[in-house]
């Protein structure tokens, strides 16, 4: 039987895929420019499209068209490592300062930032809203705005949180100077020094970081990269241990990029309420979802006020401008008290250039563009990952965010490569970052949003070759 003309198109395109032409992420012909350069009808380009999406080869991002996919990762995720058992202390080696200070140097590539690109976000608009908003200023609102922070932001943050489907009442909502000092004003607000703290493993530095300054123990729970802290794992470790607080990521977790299925955050959640332990929920990568909706938070779970959720603008819109949030359910009066007493405030122009974000709705087309950029990044990293490290690599391929957590083969050591990389201008974050000790010593997180795409490529590239040639030493010297 003869092929259809769409059917022809579809394998032309097709092969532009597979042989390289189109790399994964980027975006295939219009569908106009098709019609123009075939004397094909649209109905044949958009059968043609339809084809490819079924065969895996492309898909279609809402309001931004079709892209090229990578093909599926014949790479498997990393596997969970077990942390040591027991409580233990957490003290942050110089070296890990050393490296977190050398992620700041503009000369390398940064792919062992925290930070997505500054260039994926609005900051010219941003400057221009706040300048207007400060002009407009009434003099009395330079004070009225000051903690917990302006109503009208706090207003616009809890229709946020009905927006994804649950309530938070404005008055819970205390704005903080970033993520970070939500996270540790939380931490402070349940813990005294010596008290025992369930961290994920692998952890956020910034967490090792806080409970090292607070005199905190750490005790490590198993999380998996794909899916997260394993519940039942924590409930045992309940049982044994007296934890005052967990410090947990659900979604698109950092390092390793995971999310939580919500019936196991609705899981925990129970859980830690029927042990009346609250849950410090860092939930800074959320908008950055690839999927269809945001994901949900575990406070979407929480029926007593046991979830102290904390967030930021810091990823997804205002990078530098310190504009974060806690919403501490029974804790929130505490949480403001502790802001108070320690910074007084968040800079009342932030404030007000968020919210004419928040207000006036460019927030959502801002998102939905960055989204878009950042998974095309994520399919070519993958892909140059896939091409370029040696057998035996694992990765995480996750839905959101702009990390991979790479699991390279046993015998490569991380920080040997993150100096070798350094010295060839890229960055990297070795695994021994985040965790008390060396256990994730094979691992390195790469982020995929900040290089600019042919340098992604080329840094991947690069690494992967420098990760063949330990893997040969390796080999060579056994
Ligand atoms: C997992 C995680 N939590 C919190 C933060 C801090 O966010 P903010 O810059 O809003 O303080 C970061 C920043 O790197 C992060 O990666």
């Amino acid at each position: 039987m003869a092929m259809k003309k769409y059917e022809t198109l579809a394998d032309e395109l097709e092969s532009l895929v597979r042989n390289g032409t189109l790399l994964p992420g980027e975006r295939m012909p219009s569908v106009r420019r098709t019609v123009q350069m075939r004397g094909v009808s649209p109905s044949t380009v958009f059968e043609a499209y339809y084809l490819l999406e079924r065969r895996g080869v492309i898909e279609a991002r809402p309001r931004s068209g079709y892209f090229a996919k990578a093909p599926r990762s014949p790479v498997a995720a990393p596997e969970l490592v077990r942390p040591r058992t027991g409580a233990r202390k957490v003290e942050i080696s110089d070296l890990a300062v050393e490296i977190l200070s050398s992620l700041r140097d503009r000369d390398v590539v940064p792919l062992g930032s925290a930070f997505p690109d500054p260039a994926l976000f609005p900051l010219e608009t941003l400057a221009r809203v706040m300048a207007a908003r400060m002009r407009r200023l009434q003099p009395h609102r330079m004070v009225a705005d000051l903690s917990p922070g302006n109503e009208d932001l706090r207003r616009q943050l809890a229709l946020r949180y009905v927006n994804s489907g649950f309530a938070v009442p404005a008055q819970d909502i205390v704005v903080t100077s970033g993520a970070m000092e939500a996270l540790t004003l939380c931490l402070q607000a349940v813990t005294a020094p010596g008290d025992l703290v369930a961290i994920e493993s692998p952890a956020f530095y910034g967490c090792l970081q806080a409970l090292d300054r607070l005199h905190l123990r750490a005790l490590e729970v198993p999380t998996h990269p794909v899916d997260g802290v394993q519940v039942d794992e924590l409930a045992k470790l309940l049982a044994r241990h007296d934890v005052k607080a967990c410090w947990f990521m659900p979604n698109f977790q950092n390092p390793t990029g995971y999310l939580m299925p919500d019936a196991s955050k609705k899981k925990l959640v129970q859980l830690l309420a029927r042990h009346r332990i609250p849950l410090i929920e860092d939930d800074v990568y959320a908008e950055l979802y690839f999927g269809a909706r945001r994901p949900l938070p575990a406070k979407a779970f929480d029926r007593e006020g046991w979830v102290m959720h904390c967030s930021s603008f810091s990823k997804s819109l205002a990078p530098g401008y310190r504009l974060g949030w806690a919403a501490a359910g029974r804790f929130a009066r505490d949480v403001e008290r502790m802001k108070l007493m320690s910074t007084i405030s968040v800079a009342v122009p932030s404030q007000l250039a968020v919210l004419d974000f928040l207000e006036r709705a460019p927030l959502e087309k801002h998102l939905r563009a960055l989204r878009t950029k950042l998974q095309a990044r994520q399919d070519m990293a993958m892909s140059a990952v896939r091409r370029n490290f040696p057998a035996g690599t694992r990765v995480t391929q996750p839905q959101g965010g702009y990390f991979l957590w790479v699991q390279l083969p046993q015998h490569i050591d991380a920080l040997k490569l993150h100096t070798q990389a350094l010295s060839q201008g890229i960055s990297t974050a070795p695994g021994h970052l985040f965790a008390p000790d060396a256990r994730f010593g094979n691992f390195v997180r790469l982020n995929y949003g900040h290089a600019e795409p042919a340098q992604l490529q080329s840094a991947i590239k690069l690494l992967g070759r420098l990760c063949a040639l330990a893997q040969q030493e390796s080999t060579a010297g056994a």
